[in-house]
């Protein structure tokens, strides 16, 4: 949006609000100062226009989709556009193959297919995720152990692993959130002590970075999502990619009933089951147009993301998420802070967002305790479950998912921003901070209403 738009909506919110600010002030908020009230108060937005619209697109997406329409094929057992994707995408993130899928749902439950996960083994994953994560593990019936989280990445705490495995442990699966990468070294390690596969869930992740190298490169296979929120976006979709030929010939096998190749021919020695998790030609066009400017935009974000760190960690109880030492490039899939009321007057953190979202600045609590919820906590229930481990384990199992530091995290201090927001200027996080100031400077009088 344009300066002089901008400022027509600030003099509106004046005319509208009567904030008492004085007849000759310039009627334009100053970046840095906290002169005006939180728009809560009646003040103006710290953020009138609106962040990017997601998605993004333009002919090259129409065209792309057009040309699938006519050529007839439309599924990926006709026509060749997921095959170019597949080679597009290992190219970009740096790994041998890659094979598109229906989902990032679908990524990991084609993986821990073709790894052979079933009943009694047990799949090690964060509590802290999309609960697609956990999903994957129990529709193999095997059991997911989930780990407590490191308060200050908000990722899966890689101290806190060893600790969870037992000699039933076949996978640990860790999660970048947020698009940032977890403690991959540390990982890999635990992977390598104890003879255990590590799955890299990366499904925000896209162009994440750990010293240089693309995620999904570091496990047997890191599994992507395409879905509609995600940094690349074909509605709905995802890919799984692997340095090791046997495990994506598996894959691909179990993602298309069992079967090789496009022939439908079968390719003997590549797993025993099999479902349709393919994706068509169409999602295929969307992604290549989409993937042209996915380079740029993660630049923008990482650029504006780390702007904004730098701004907001000079504000007293906003604490920006932490990334590890080997982090040389997040995705930035979700901008992710710690709040502490202390500093605000006492200032719940609801009424914190409500305030902020008062500024123009969209924001989210974010996940919660995964372990607590009674889908999670139904399993030990499940006849099947209780068939196949029992009633003690089961009991057992509940006690072993406590994540003390997850509940802290989660119920008073996580808070979300999105990655369209970081698809601006720098004067979008200026202004980011900026109402974020103002609702500290108001706290006292906003904790009233
Ligand atoms: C961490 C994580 N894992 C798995 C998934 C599942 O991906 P999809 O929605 O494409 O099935 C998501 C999607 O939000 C996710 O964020």
């Amino acid at each position: 949006m344009s300066k002089k738009l901008f400022r027509r909506d600030f003099i509106g919110n004046l005319a509208l609000t009567g904030t008492g600010i004085a007849i000759g002030v310039p009627q334009i908020l100053k970046a840095g100062t906290t002169d005006y009230k939180p728009a809560i108060l009646g003040g103006p937005k710290a953020h009138a226009a609106p962040f990017t619209t997601w998605p993004v697109f333009n002919a090259t997406e129409e065209k792309g989709l057009t040309d699938v329409l006519k050529s007839r094929n439309w599924g990926r057992l006709n026509g060749n556009v997921m095959a170019a994707f597949e080679s597009e995408y290992s190219k970009l993130t740096g790994c041998k193959h890659s094979l598109g899928v229906s989902s990032g749902t679908s990524a990991l439950t084609t993986i821990l297919g073709a790894l052979e996960i079933g009943p009694g083994d047990e799949v090690i994953i964060p509590v802290y995720t999309f609960v697609a994560t956990y999903n994957v593990v129990v529709l193999n019936y095997a059991l997911p152990i989930l780990v407590d989280t490191d308060i200050e990445t908000f990722q899966m705490d890689a101290t806190k692993v060893q600790a969870a495995i037992t000699p039933q442990t076949k996978v640990i699966m860790p999660v970048h959130i947020g698009g940032s990468p977890v403690d991959i070294d540390v990982f890999m390690e635990l992977g390598k002590k104890n003879n255990i596969s590590l799955v890299e869930d990366a499904c925000q992740a896209h162009l994440a970075e750990w010293k240089g190298k693309k995620v999904g490169n570091f496990g047997i296979a890191g599994a992507f999502s395409f879905q509609s929120s995600k940094n690349l976006n074909c509605a709905e979709g995802g890919a799984i990619t692997t340095n090791e030929e046997a495990f994506i010939r598996t894959c691909y096998n179990f993602h298309n009933q069992g079967q090789g190749g496009r022939s439908a021919a079968y390719t003997p020695g590549v797993g025993t089951r099999g479902t349709n998790l393919r994706l068509t030609e169409f999602q295929g066009s969307l992604l290549l147009a989409q993937m042209t400017r996915l380079l740029e935009q993660s630049n923008r974000r990482w650029e504006n993301a780390q702007y904004l760190t730098r701004l907001l960690k000079e504000i007293p109880g906003i604490t920006p998420a932490k990334l590890y030492p080997g982090t040389t490039r997040s995705a930035y899939h979700l901008y992710m802070f710690r709040y502490d009321k202390n500093h605000f007057a006492g200032l719940s953190r609801s009424k914190f967002l409500e305030a902020l979202s008062a500024e123009g600045v969209p924001n989210s609590v974010g996940y919660g305790q995964m372990n607590k919820d009674s889908y999670v906590t139904g399993l030990a229930k499940n006849k099947h479950y209780l068939k196949i481990y029992g009633e003690k384990t089961m009991q057992e199992w509940l006690e072993r998912n406590q994540c003390p530091q997850n509940d802290v995290l989660t119920s008073e201090q996580s808070v979300w921003l999105f990655q369209n927001m970081l698809l601006g200027t720098k004067k979008d996080m200026e202004q980011i901070a900026e109402g974020i100031r103002k609702i500290q400077k108001y706290a006292a009088d906003i904790a009233k209403l």
